[in-house]
């Protein structure tokens, strides 16, 4: 049994609007993503890793990413997260059977969060995401929300912002990662995909629409995603501990 872990870091990180890409930013002196493949090596559950890293960027990744072991492999991303989990999809070992998508952008997931990941897919369960409960009441509205959440001109323009519908929260939770997958599940889901176009927001969305059964298990408010400033200091404050 080998389980590969893709950590995807390919993304630019502008919401967060550092100079580097987010993946290279450093937390007490550390890259972040260096930060989240230690987690996955200490997890014990992770057998080989796959970095997705931005075209340009692959000399700072292989810096940021020295002396591991196991040693990283790194895939070239592409526009998307999907396509760069396409493309690392492509550079899965023989031997992988099981692999885990994980985030760069969660970099203090904790090592047993990941290995729970891992050890809950098995025969029956083929598609595993770690999930926490919603505190906020989460509402549809007639537009859709933009990327920057700052916006308030969302709320001023005539119909926009209305509420179509009030979700019931005890049904609801939020989705992290790392999500863990049977490799063949997880190849069928992603060729489905670009053959239909399917764009999802996460990689189990990509399972569901092959009718395949997906299983929620208990997440970790450590494994907290880091996309703007604040959560940046948040993680900084609560987690990043005396690095
Ligand atoms: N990612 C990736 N390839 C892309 C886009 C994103 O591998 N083309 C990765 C990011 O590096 C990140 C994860 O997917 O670890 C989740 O994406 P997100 O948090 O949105 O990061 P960014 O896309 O970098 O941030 P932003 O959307 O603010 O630009
Ligand atoms: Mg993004």
């Amino acid at each position: 049994m080998t389980t590969t872990a893709i950590l995807t870091a390919a993304g630019s990180g502008q919401r967060l609007g550092a100079e580097l890409p987010k993946a290279l930013v450093l937390i007490k002196g550390q890259p972040i993503v260096r930060i989240a493949a230690e987690n996955l090596i200490s997890s014990e559950a992770v057998d080989e890793i796959i970095v997705t890293v931005p075209a340009g960027y692959e000399a700072q990744f292989e810096t940021a990413l020295a002396g591991l072991k196991p040693a990283v492999m790194l895939a070239i991303g592409g526009e998307t997260r999907q396509d760069s989990i396409m493309a690392a999809l492509t550079q899965l070992s023989l031997a992988c059977d099981k692999v885990l998508v994980h985030d760069a952008a969660r970099p203090f997931t904790p090592p047993a969060l990941i290995a729970q990941v891992a050890n809950a897919i098995s025969g029956e369960v083929s598609a595993v995401i770690p999930a926490l409960p919603v505190t906020d009441t989460i509402k549809q509205v007639a537009v859709r929300i933009p990327a920057l959440p700052s916006s308030t001109t969302l709320y001023s323009a005539q119909n926009d912002g209305l509420v179509t519908a009030t979700l019931n929260r005890e049904t609801l939770v939020a989705v992290q990662t790392p999500q863990g997958f049977d490799r063949g599940v997880l190849e069928n889901a992603y060729r489905n995909a670009s053959g239909k176009g399917i764009q999802g927001t996460d990689d189990a969305s990509l399972v569901e629409a092959l009718g395949i059964p997906v299983k929620a298990i208990p997440g970790d408010a450590a494994a907290m995603k880091i996309t703007t400033p604040t959560d940046l200091k948040i993680a900084e404050l609560l987690y990043g501990g005396a690095r």
